[in-house]
């Protein structure tokens, strides 16, 4: 097995190639503070009589080239929602990727519908078309399209297996704010899409999700789901359907909506960054950046992920090389592993009606597997918040590591 042994690699005492920081996240100004503190200012605490939650309802909405918008807790309830609003019941298998957070898993389970796993594509890291086609049987209702790392899916291939099948098909956009998709934002693609506001993410509270849906009676359905079951436009106290309380507060509103002012900005720099990080990696042996469809007008990059191959690094072990890259200044690490593989998966610790009628351990996504295994490295988003300069200083410590092979 190969081993760093250069007395230059700051893994070994050497001088690293970055001592500077990387941009911090979240950015935020006094005007932030501001749309906060109006809201206690304002007395109006309440989101269903307060102004804050439904203007950013209205706005990431219109953003995202979507007739409408329904907030709520989280990003992993949006998509627990969605299921529902859809019309996803319990015992309905939903196709989903392993290469994704857990969430878009275990939102299948919490509405005691079953996640069934399909393999992703080895050159974009998003749920396979074809994979996914194989996986449909007579118990699936419906599709969750991943846009990992913020890279738009296949959504020409998904829409046109949904229709073909009749399946419901559902973006989990929870990485992928602003992303287009032939020039139109990602969200109302399908039937919902759900986007997340937990502090990681490119446009964050600290918490808050959201479903965006064109069709007027998925959005009826979601609100009344986000708001224990009442009737949109309805009285107080009438109730339609049996649900929980899911609403997002004011502050997260007020603050959301402020911090929308930045979006389209940041967006455009993490593109510029990415794009020109790419030219650079793609010219080092054993580097590959993860491929981007040329219809895809826009990419969130909440993350950057790049193919490591340990064969172009003398056989070094990507735990190694993520070791020697962390030391010389470039955070990295080495992503998930397939939620199939999860403990939360284990038989023994199903929570749900169908515990033990399916083995996950069984699941097999050979691509997902070999990616998680040992060749994926994450660079996550603020880092492309920052200059060429940084991005030069990337591709800088690769290049030192493998010269130093
Ligand atoms: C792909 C994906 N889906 C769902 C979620 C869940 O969002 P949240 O953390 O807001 O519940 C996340 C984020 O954590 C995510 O990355």
């Amino acid at each position: 097995m190969a081993t760093l042994i250069s007395p230059q690699l700051a893994v070994n005492g050497g001088t690293p190639v970055r001592q500077r920081p990387w941009p911090a996240w979240p950015v935020w100004d006094e005007a932030d503070a501001r749309a906060v503190a109006d809201v206690v200012r304002s007395g109006q605490w309440f989101a269903m009589s307060g102004r804050g939650v439904n203007a950013f309802a209205d706005r990431f909405a219109a953003f995202h080239h979507a007739r409408f918008g329904a907030p709520c807790t989280n990003g992993t309830q949006a998509i627990e929602i969605a299921l529902r609003a859809v019309g996803v019941k319990a015992g309905d298998e939903v196709i989903v990727p392993p290469y994704t957070f857990i969430a878009t898993a275990s939102a299948c389970v919490e509405v005691n519908a079953d996640p069934v796993f399909a393999d992703i594509d080895p050159d974009t890291y998003n749920l396979d078309p074809r994979a996914a086609e194989a996986a449909i049987t007579d118990r699936t209702t419906a599709i969750i399209a991943v846009h990992i790392a913020g890279c738009p899916a296949d959504m020409d291939a998904f829409k046109e297996l949904a229709r073909r099948r009749g399946l419901a098909l559902i973006e989990d956009a929870a990485q992928a704010h602003a992303a287009e998709w032939r020039g139109r934002r990602v969200g109302a693609l399908g039937d919902a899409g759900t986007f997340s506001f937990q502090a990681s993410k490119n446009l964050n509270a600290g918490e808050g999700g959201i479903v965006l849906t064109d069709r007027p009676e998925v959005y009826d359905r979601a609100w009344s789901l986000i708001n224990v079951g009442r009737v949109r436009d309805g009285g107080r106290y009438e109730h339609a359907l049996l649900s929980g309380n899911y609403r997002m507060t004011e502050w997260q509103g007020a603050l959301l909506l402020s911090q929308m002012r930045r979006l389209e900005e940041q967006t455009q720099r993490r593109n510029e960054n990415a794009l020109y990080l790419a030219r650079q990696l793609e010219e080092i042996p054993g580097i590959r950046p993860l491929q981007r469809d040329e219809r895809i007008t826009c990419h969130a990059y909440h993350l950057f992920i790049f193919r490591y191959s340990a064969a172009e690094f003398g056989g070094l072990p990507r735990q190694e090389f993520l070791r020697a890259l962390s030391a010389e200044g470039v955070p990295c690490s080495p992503g998930y592993t397939p939620l199939y593989r999860s403990d939360a998966f284990r038989p023994d610790r199903a929570t749900h009606p169908f515990a033990g009628e399916r083995d996950y351990a069984a699941a097999h996504c050979p691509v997902a597997e070999r990616v998680c295994a040992e060749e994926a490295v994450w660079l996550t988003q603020p880092m492309l918040l920052g200059t060429r300069a940084d991005m030069d200083d990337i591709a800088a410590a690769i290049r030192k590591i493998r010269a130093a092979m």
